[in-house]
């Protein structure tokens, strides 16, 4: 079965969340070879930036804390890792974008090469630039409309958005997005803010003090926000936050997720994960005699 975000088809196996992995052709190769059916970037911005100083990222018992501040390569320098990923394997290219104002999303995702890219994904979510930003325009369904409009605009590219799960109308943004043209729903990006304090000197960990929380402590919230978004739009939804194991992917899917989401999944299984859960899920379907179409928010018509 093939499954379609506006144009672009993907085959059922798992998405690379940006911001893991997602920075040079051949790390993101690496995904794509070890199963990633679509494989982001990290998000860029028009021109480079530096993002915060470290520590930006800390590991804890049931996930990570980052605060990477939003470091960006640049689009022309990733259009040239984003192309060897494209040149060498058959995995959907995502282009992840974050902008500073409306119009500016509508000018990067003009940027976005469409021979070397097949979707962007615009981050309209990061919750660790609120000093620089503001808070995140996600925070915000008619703004978030907007920037989807502005987007849809400036390329032929499908689009899709990427939501936060740390504002409480995210199915009124989504409803915003679907109704200004986005071909799909990225969800979540990191929860929080969340925080760490170092016990022998009592400062943060982290340089920023406060940082997006993800891994397997966020998976059941990152679950009912799909369960809730599936209701709430039409438009095909990436489910991340948390997914380690096969059995996270299926309850993801069954939520109504249309394709599985990985980032931080990979530092406790590797890049692998995507290969073990896809086989997983393969036997798990042939078992329930089941077609993955049918197991697609399954969850809403017990
Ligand atoms: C170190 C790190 C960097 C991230 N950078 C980005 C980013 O640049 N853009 C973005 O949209 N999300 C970013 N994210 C969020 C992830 O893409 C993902 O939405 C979130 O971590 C939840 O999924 P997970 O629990 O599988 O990691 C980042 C996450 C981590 C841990």
């Amino acid at each position: 079965m093939s499954i379609k975000f506006g144009n672009t088809v993907f085959l059922r196996n798992g998405v690379l969340a940006s911001g893991i992995l997602g920075v040079t052709g051949y790390s993101m190769l690496k995904v794509a070879e070890d199963g990633a059916g679509g494989v982001t970037c990290k998000s860029i911005s028009k021109i480079e930036r530096k993002g915060h100083p470290t520590p930006v990222v800390q590991v804890f018992n049931s996930g990570v804390i980052n605060a990477v501040g939003l470091s960006s390569t640049g689009v022309e320098r990733t259009t040239s890792e984003l192309k060897i990923l494209k040149d060498k394997s058959d995995a959907v290219v995502i282009a992840s974008i974050f902008a500073g104002t409306v119009e500016e999303f509508g000018e990067t995702a003009s940027m976005i090469d469409e021979n070397i890219c097949d979707m962007i994904e615009v981050n309209i979510s990061c919750p660790n630039v609120a000093d620089e930003f503001g808070l995140p325009f996600a925070s915000d369904p008619k703004i978030s409309g907007e920037i989807t409009r502005v987007a849809k605009n400036s390329t032929k590219l499908p689009v899709i958005i990427k939501l936060s799960p740390n504002y409480p109308n995210i199915c009124e943004v989504a409803k915003s997005c679907e109704a200004n043209g986005a071909d799909g729903i990225t969800a979540i990006n990191t929860l929080g803010p969340g925080m760490l304090i170092d016990v022998h000197t009592y400062k943060p960990k982290l340089s920023n003090k406060k940082g997006g929380v993800s891994g397997p402590a966020i998976f059941p919230v990152a679950l009912r926000i799909v369960y809730d978004l599936y209701k709430a739009i039409k438009i095909p939804i990436i489910g991340m936050g948390g997914v380690t194991e096969a059995e996270d992917a299926i309850q993801m899917i069954a939520a109504g997720a249309t394709l599985y989401g990985v980032g931080t999944g990979i530092l406790y299984k590797g890049t692998s994960i995507f290969k073990n859960i896809n086989a997983a899920l393969d036997n798990y379907l042939a078992e329930k005699k089941m077609k993955y179409e049918e197991l697609i928010g399954i969850a809403h018509r017990i």
